[in-house]
């Protein structure tokens, strides 16, 4: 069933139908579908285009739809072209001619501009609720782990000692700055394409701030032509949702670092770990594993779609109907490892006992034993030298710094005394990194009261 045909002499190949027709995929915005078509059949009725009893008619036939398709009475069958076609001819069905006119001064390509546009601001904030739990659990683990040591690293050695609130507030920084980056879309986005016609707007006298004050869009775009070709702010929001799961990726991969045999940093809870056939010993980190690989399929679709859109002419091309399957794909994707991801470190449980032990054994204080000689008057250069030699001197009789005799440390540098051990300390050298951003107690405390303003000041999008 189409929209078209009065030009035509013969029918469709049945091919072309099937390789044509969207309805697979866009009855998901069934119901954006339907709110556009309320707000346009309502402005038709105000500006007297049709009659005021034709718009209530209509508004109340689109309703019906609604409802019907909600509690699944009405199922939204493929034999339609695509959702437009469905609900029009539904609607026809229902109230007859006057159905009809729902379509006046109306195109199915700012329709479909439309619905594209209310579905994905539907979906930013729906990701930004899932980011802002995951900002939530993110810091009720740093408040809970202060105090909590590990080894930090660079190129993946044990580095300097950071602790496991130091190393969640990395995380959380990188989802404020997604969420930022959602909002900034959203607000650019927020302009309502209904109106713009076919591409060249319409003689009839369409009252476009109406409609767009009626969808809850900030104003009516600017242009027709750009209205009803414009996906930047899809790619844009599938570029958002491609760095999220880069940072998730990221942490997913530490998740599986440190659930693993040799680090035995956390403990994954049973509920969000799996296991093997063959092996019974085994519990996989596979959600971790799960949302690193599906990365991929995300920063797919938004290749796929800056592909799709870089041949356009101006304005609407068929081939801008390849903007949603892999869309909705990269968001359902998205959201769900959000979600998962979530939920595995709400419950995964932490090896202190592993996480400061191996801090301690992988000369993670060395920075800050020349450090201490530089305090002592030794130019840096020189102390980095003399704590280089006795590293080594560690390495050879397998012990760490902290359990090198005095002698050896007088040996290298007649400046050492009884308080380098102290100095050297895993609790000195991470209780002396006070600077802003660092892991200090004092610099963690204004980090994690920062953090929890800014959740206080922006709250999940409505
Ligand atoms: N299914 C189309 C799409 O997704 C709707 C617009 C169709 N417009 C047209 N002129 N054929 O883009």
């Amino acid at each position: 069933m189409k929209l078209w045909g009065g030009r035509f002499t013969k029918e469709t190949n049945a091919l072309v139908n099937e390789f044509n027709a969207s309805i697979t995929f866009d009855r998901r915005f069934y119901r954006q579908d339907i709110e556009g078509s309320i707000a346009h059949a309502a402005m038709l009725g105000r500006t007297g285009i049709i009659t005021d009893e034709e718009s209530r008619r209509i508004i109340d036939g689109l309703k019906g739809i609604l409802a019907d398709i909600e509690s699944r009475k009405l199922v939204i069958g493929t034999e339609y072209e695509d959702i437009h076609t469905f609900v029009e001819a539904n609607l026809i069905e229902r109230i007859g001619d006057t159905g009809k006119k729902l379509h006046t001064g109306r195109s199915r390509n700012d329709q479909v501009a439309l619905d594209m546009r209310l579905y994905t601001r539907e979906q930013i904030k729906e990701t930004d609720r899932e980011l802002f739990e995951l900002e939530n659990v993110i810091l009720t683990i740093m408040k809970a782990n202060v105090d909590a040591f590990m080894p930090g690293f660079t190129h993946l050695q044990k580095a300097q000692p950071v602790t496991v609130a130091h190393h969640f507030g990395a995380y959380f920084e990188m989802f404020r700055r997604d969420r930022g980056r959602l909002s900034d879309i959203y607000k650019r986005m927020n302009y309502c394409p209904l109106g713009a016609g076919a591409l060249a707007g319409t003689t009839y006298p369409l009252d476009r701030e109406f409609t767009a004050k009626a969808l809850g869009f900030t104003a009516p775009t600017a242009n027709s032509m750009d209205s009803v070709s414009d996906r930047d702010y899809l790619i844009e929001y599938l570029d958002a949702l491609a760095l999220i799961m880069m940072h998730l990726s990221r942490f997913s991969e530490e998740i599986c670092i440190w659930n693993s045999n040799e680090y035995q940093f956390i403990e994954l809870d049973d509920a969000y770990s799996t296991g093997s056939s063959i092996m019974p010993q085994k519990k996989n980190p596979d959600i971790a594993e799960l949302v690193r690989g599906k990365t991929g399929r995300v920063y797919g679709a938004l290749m796929s779609l800056l592909t799709v859109m870089k041949g356009i002419p101006l304005a609407y091309d068929k081939d801008i109907q390849e903007d949603k399957e892999m869309s909705f794909d990269a968001m359902d994707t998205t959201d769900a490892c959000i979600r998962l991801f979530t939920d595995m470190i709400r419950t995964m449980k932490f090896r202190y006992d592993r996480m400061e032990d191996s801090a301690k054994k992988g000369f993670t204080n060395a920075t800050d034993a020349a450090d201490y000689l530089v305090r002592k008057g030794i130019p840096f250069r020189d102390a980095h030298g003399i704590i280089g030699s006795l590293v080594l001197t560690c390495i050879n009789r397998q012990c760490a710094l902290d359990d090198l005799p005095l002698e050896e440390y007088k040996k290298a540098c007649p400046a050492f005394d009884q308080d380098i051990y102290e100095a050297i300390s895993l609790k000195t050298c991470v209780d002396k990194r006070l600077t802003p951003g660092a892991p200090g107690p004092g610099a963690m405390q204004q980090e994690i009261a920062a953090s929890e303003n800014y959740l206080k000041e922006n709250p999940a999008m409505k």
